[in-house]
């Protein structure tokens, strides 16, 4: 059984005062956090909602719900924690025989719990297994995958959901690596093979903002967790659970969840079921991004049924 020291469970929220003013949590309300983690914005909205509302948090990972629990019971117990997939918001309404909620929070990517635990997986500067699963319950392992995909297929994905630009070298390096038989077992192993793949001397590089293996690791979690098809899912249908004059708000951190994001927001104002709240993303402010330097990709959109 994994135990989290504190530091580990600690996850700051991103973005904290701008999710609090475009949703506006009232006395009494029903709203949902679709991917509640250690429930660092859920405690805020908590607060605000009081005992006679209610607060429904989602999450893939069962280990994380029980910090949130933990995390949220301080503040009050007008909470319900599902270990669900956000996409199956509709049947928790259905059982809960709510129809109509007052807001819905969507803070993309991995919680510095996932991120800091090595054992998961999801970071390539600490050595662990390759998982990279948020539901630890189901799914293929991030190792096992490495051991399936061909060479040809390996380079799409990277390229598709990594935006890498050196995916050819590296699927030939980790190719080349799988030939000798050992297999890639670890997170570092992995880094490594993808340093050297791309290693050009010093001179001729201006310097690198990202480490290398960044894009590549972000590639295989969207594909281990089929991260694109659930939000893109979520995105387009969320509408049907707002009250009119509440809203939504996504907290993504790469360019492919914004894009989802922008695009299903433009549908609805199209559809006359969405009236766009942000013209363009929020970043976060240079204050927040020195306290935080996680939150340095983060944009918000924010969108209001009509
Ligand atoms: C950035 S964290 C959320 C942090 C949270 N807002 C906080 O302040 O503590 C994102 C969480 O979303 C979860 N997640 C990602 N995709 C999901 C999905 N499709 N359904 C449910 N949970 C998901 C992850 O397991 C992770 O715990």
């Amino acid at each position: 059984m994994v135990l989290f020291d504190d530091e580990r469970l600690l996850h700051t929220p991103v973005m904290l005062d701008e999710v609090m003013s475009f949703i506006k949590p009232g006395k009494d309300d029903i709203i949902v956090d679709a991917t509640i983690g250690a429930g660092g914005h859920s405690r805020e909205i908590l607060k605000m909602i009081g005992t006679g509302g209610l607060l429904i948090g989602i999450d893939k990972d069962a280990e994380i719900l029980k910090i949130a629990s933990k995390n949220l019971s301080k503040i009050s117990k007008s909470f319900k924690l599902y270990h669900a997939d956000y996409v199956d918001l509709s049947a928790i309404l259905n059982e809960l025989k709510i129809s109509r909620i007052n807001g819905i929070l969507l803070d993309l990517g991995v919680s510095s719990m996932q991120l800091n635990s090595e054992e998961r997986g999801f970071s390539f500067i600490r050595e662990g297994p390759l998982d990279m699963r948020m539901d630890r319950s189901k799914g293929i392992t991030a190792e096992d995958l490495l051991k399936r995909l061909p060479e040809k297929e390996m380079e799409e994905i990277f390229w598709r959901y990594g935006e890498e630009r050196r995916s050819r070298s590296i699927s030939k390096a980790i190719s080349r690596e799988r030939r000798k038989g050992e297999g890639i077992k670890t997170t570092t192993q992995l880094a490594k093979i993808i340093e050297r793949a791309v290693y050009t001397p010093k001179k001729h590089t201006k310097r690198r903002k990202i480490h290398p293996a960044t894009r590549v690791f972000q590639a295989l979690r969207i594909v281990i967790n089929d991260e694109l098809k659930s939000l893109e899912y979520f995105l387009n249908n969320a509408h049907e659970f707002l009250l009119s004059g509440s809203r939504i708000v996504v907290i993504s951190f790469h360019s492919l969840e914004d894009r989802l994001a922008k695009n299903a927001f433009r549908k609805g104002k199209n559809t006359s079921t969405l009236k766009i709240l942000t013209k363009k993303p929020l970043r976060p402010l240079e204050s927040e991004i020195k306290k935080n330097i996680r939150c340095r990709s983060a944009k918000l959109r924010a969108a209001e049924r009509t």
